[in-house]
Formats: C-alpha cells, sequence, structure tokens
C-alpha cells in the first residue's frame, strides 16, 4: 500500500487567517495524514479573502491539493470578522504570492458530502474557522455523519471568550452552526481558548522559523509577528496565541495534549452569553459527555513539532 494510503483521510476547512495557514502548512507538511481538500469559510475576514488565502497557502505548500470555497455567512446571525487581528487582506505581514491555481467549481458543502460518502474510510474532518460548512454538510446529508470519523475543531473556550466576554470568535460567528455540530452525535475534538493560550509564539519560538533559512520558514515568522501586535495590545503578551494548528498536532501526537470528556452546549439566548460553549467541566449536570476537550498544551513539545514540519518544505 501506498504511504499515503496508510494516512488518515482529512479534510481541513477554514478562515485563513494566521494560524489557520500555519494548520494547513503543517498538514500538508505531514505524511500521516491524507489531505483529501482545503475548504474555505467566512470567518476572519470575508469568504473571498478567505478563499484567496486558502489558494496561497496552498502554493505555499506545493501541494496539488483542491481547494473550494463555502459559506459567505453565518446560518441565522449577522456576519462578524477579525480584520482587527488578521488585517484587511485576513494574512497581512508577509509579502503574499499571487496563487497559481484556483478553487474548484463545486461548493465546498457539497465537496464534503460527495466525499465523505464515498470514501472507502471514514474521514476526518478539521474545521479551525466558524462552523457553517459542517453544520450545512450534516443538514443537506445526515447520512454522512455515519463515515465521519471525528470533527477536530479549534473554538469555544471552558472559561471565558475572546470575542465577546462569554464567547471564542469561530463559535460567536455561526453559534447556530455549532448547535448542529455539537447534537450531531458525530465524535468531536474541541480545542478551545482555555488550551490554545497556552501555545504562544514568543519571539524566541518564532525566530526557530527564521532560522530555518528557507521561504516557508520566513513566511510562518513573519505571520506570527504580525499575529503578536493584536495579542500584544490585548493581553500584553509576547506572542500570538497559535489557536489553529493545536487541531493538527492532536492528530499528530494527541500524547502532547489532555483532553477530557465534557458535556458542551452552546449559549443560543441572543443574551450576553450568546455564542459560548457551555463546558461542563466538573460534569454537574451528569448530562452525558459530547466532546473531548482539551484542557492542557505541551507547548515546547507542540513547537518543535510545528518546526520540524515547516523545515520539510524546501
Ligand atoms: O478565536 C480564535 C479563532 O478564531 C482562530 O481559529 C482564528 O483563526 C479565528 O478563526
Ligand atoms: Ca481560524
Amino acid at each position: 500500500m501506498s504511504r499515503r494510503s496508510l494516512a488518515l483521510p482529512v479534510i481541513l476547512d477554514g478562515d485563513p487567517g494566521h494560524d489557520d495557514a500555519v494548520s494547513f502548512l503543517l498538514a500538508l507538511a505531514s505524511p500521516e495524514l491524507d489531505v483529501l481538500g482545503l475548504t474555505s469559510v467566512f470567518g476572519n475576514v470575508g469568504l473571498e479573502r478567505t478563499t484567496r488565502n486558502t489558494l496561497i497557502t496552498r502554493e505555499l505548500s506545493g501541494h496539488a491539493v483542491p481547494v473550494y470555497a463555502g459559506a459567505d455567512r453565518p446560518l441565522l446571525d449577522a456576519r462578524i470578522s477579525a480584520e482587527g487581528v488578521h488585517g484587511a487582506s485576513g494574512l497581512d505581514g508577509p509579502h503574499l504570492p499571487t496563487p497559481s491555481g484556483g478553487v474548484e467549481d463545486e461548493h465546498a458543502v457539497d465537496f464534503i458530502v460527495r466525499t465523505v460518502r464515498a470514501h472507502a474510510e471514514p474521514v476526518t474532518l478539521v474545521p479551525t474557522g466558524p462552523l457553517t460548512n459542517i453544520a450545512l454538510a450534516l443538514r443537506l446529508a445526515p447520512d454522512i455523519a455515519g463515515n465521519i470519523s471525528r470533527i477536530v475543531w479549534m473554538g469555544g473556550s471552558t472559561d471565558t471568550g475572546n470575542w465577546s466576554p462569554a464567547a471564542e470568535f469561530n463559535a460567536l460567528a455561526d453559534p447556530h452552526a455549532a448547535q448542529i455540530v455539537f447534537t450531531s452525535g458525530v465524535p468531536i475534538t474541541m480545542i478551545g481558548l482555555n488550551a490554545s493560550h497556552q501555545a504562544i509564539a514568543h519571539p524566541a519560538r518564532v525566530q526557530a522559523f527564521r532560522d530555518l533559512g528557507t521561504p516557508v520558514g520566513a513566511f510562518v515568522a513573519v505571520l506570527l509577528e504580525f499575529f503578536a501586535e493584536h495579542h500584544r495590545e490585548r493581553y500584553g503578551w509576547d506572542g500570538g496565541a497559535l489557536h489553529d494548528p493545536l487541531t493538527v498536532a492532536w492528530l499528530l501526537r494527541p500524547e502532547l495534549f489532555t483532553v477530557r470528556p465534557m458535556h458542551v452546549q452552546i449559549d443560543l439566548s441572543g443574551g450576553p452569553s450568546h455564542g459560548r460553549t457551555v463546558a461542563d467541566v466538573w460534569n454537574v449536570t451528569g448530562h452525558e459527555p459530547n466532546a473531548d476537550v482539551m484542557t492542557d498544551v505541551d507547548a515546547d513539545s507542540f513547537f518543535a513539532l510545528l518546526v520540524e514540519r515547516i523545515a520539510t518544505y524546501r
């Protein structure tokens, strides 16, 4: 069997976005994964730019993985975005190459449905933005739930939010989509801010990418230096929280992390906690867990893995 045929089939869905781009690069550099496609969704910036940024990231990777554009707005709520964090382009900081290839004609949701239905083994979905594409796929084709191995999502938080006092950006951007996913019965790994705020790309960690002396290493270093600015201003940290690549890293090296089964419900009240992922950390409700929630990160080993894989780009 070929190397790829032993690899875990995954679809990466995101809103690049600095950390989504690094997550895509990590996955594409990891032979343990068979990346079946990249799907874009609105989020950090509008869909046109998250799609362009997905194409740019593919260009940098040198991999001929197909790209599909998805939802341009949430299911019900008004669209929010994070240009203040990621810049107008969504990937401010480094020089952005002009992508040579384009997106596929097929909508991302149709691609997800078709691919999950047809794949000989269950497919792992790795969303790192709002869950709109995943929710639409589950509503369009409920049968696919049986061939989704797991949804590994960067989003939510077991404690405070970053876009409201209660809600994390990806969850708040489409809480109704999150509700559909978290009530779908599909196994979920939730990687929230409580975990990702343990993975700070401080200057020494950024320098490790620059020290690679490669174009992709330099690109990642400049991305992370720009990404740090928001976190310095907002939190007083000396680096950005590298949220999204934790999803791929967990798939590659789960022993670097701690996850705990918890019941998670989504606040859809429309009030001050709207979009909050209400995680029953101490099992006070007795409700059956519906997610494996990340609680701890071995940050040094995570960054070592990331540098090791980014180093494979020449
Ligand atoms: O709250 C952080 C998350 O929101 C990350 O996925 C970031 O890329 C944005 O999508
Ligand atoms: Ca993201």
